[in-house]
């Protein structure tokens, strides 16, 4: 490592007990995100980044800018990037989406002629969880020859991650993730030797700004699919299960929401059911 790297990884200097206090606050008010002491570090050395940037000396004089004003929110959005975890990959979780795959199966074969399905990604990073969405939705339809009624709302908090996915280019890397049939069939090549997700596919998936601490005012509705993984973690239990409440309310009758494995213990609604497979946490809401 370059010794001028190793200076932009240190952080400026320790930040008061006080001053900690007041970002996990803000943070935890805003995003629902919670910087335990743990992560005490990584939270100094990505403020510190940003402040390197801005020619800011002090985390206090930071903190002044990130909250003051229409200035602020345009410098919160920036940082916020740099706090929240965005890894993520196509087929993440292998198990939840083989479950998706059957349920979809399943109401192609109850309703061959039901309404177009909508599915939902929550906190759905630079795209890959939405585009899985769809590309499994698109298999089922095609394996019986349906016409491909369906569309996936993907929303995050992030925009520059809102921004990847909506270019839906990725690095050849990324596509090692796929089923290589699935990447020839779904994937074009770029020149530059990344893949774009082809057209039809991409006109299938609609990407949002939406707080999932802001629920109340998210326009979705009769979902038939809500997939929230891996962002709950990052969360307080009582409020997972205050936004698992809220996204129970928004799968239509019949409906499946599939949540990270581990990532809620003991929550139940009386509107759902939850699917007996011991690999994947899943409910589907009464009909
Ligand atoms: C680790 S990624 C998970 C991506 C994908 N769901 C998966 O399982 O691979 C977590 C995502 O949640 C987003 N996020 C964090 N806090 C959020 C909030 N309050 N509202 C909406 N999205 C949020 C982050 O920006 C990030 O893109």
């Amino acid at each position: 490592m370059q010794p001028s790297s190793v200076w932009a990884l240190k952080p400026l200097a320790d930040m008061s007990a006080a001053e900690f206090h007041a970002w996990q606050t803000l943070l935890e008010e805003r995003t629902g995100l919670v910087i335990n002491e743990q992560r005490r570090a990584f939270l100094q050395t990505s403020l510190s980044a940003r402040m390197r940037e801005l020619d800011v000396a002090d985390y206090a004089s930071y903190y002044q800018q990130v909250t003051d004003g229409p200035r602020g929110a345009v410098e919160w959005s920036t940082l916020l990037d740099r706090l929240t975890v965005q890894e993520t990959r196509f087929f993440r979780h292998p198990a939840s989406f083989a479950l998706l795959q059957d349920y979809l199966r399943e109401r192609l074969e109850r309703e061959p002629a039901g309404a177009p399905w909508a599915l939902w990604s929550v906190g759905c990073s630079s795209g890959e969880e939405p585009y899985s969405l769809a590309i499994s939705a698109a298999e089922v339809l095609r394996e019986s020859a349906a016409p491909e009624h369906f569309g996936v709302t993907g929303t995050d908090i992030s925009l520059s991650a809102l921004g990847k996915a909506r270019e839906g280019v990725y690095a050849a890397r990324k596509l090692e993730q796929l089923d290589e049939s699935l990447g020839a069939r779904y994937f074009a090549a770029q020149d530059d030797g990344r893949f774009k997700v082809i057209p039809s596919l991409a006109a299938r998936v609609c990407c949002a700004r939406l707080n999932v601490l802001e629920l109340a005012k998210a326009p979705m509705s009769g979902m038939d699919v809500i997939f929230c993984q891996n962002l709950l973690i990052y969360f307080r239990r009582w409020r997972r299960r205050e936004i698992l409440n809220r996204l129970a309310e928004r799968l239509a009758p019949g409906g499946l929401l599939v949540v990270g494995v581990g990532e809620v213990v003991g929550w139940q609604h009386p509107d759902l059911v939850p699917v007996a497979n011991d690999q994947v946490l899943a409910f589907t809401r009464k009909g």
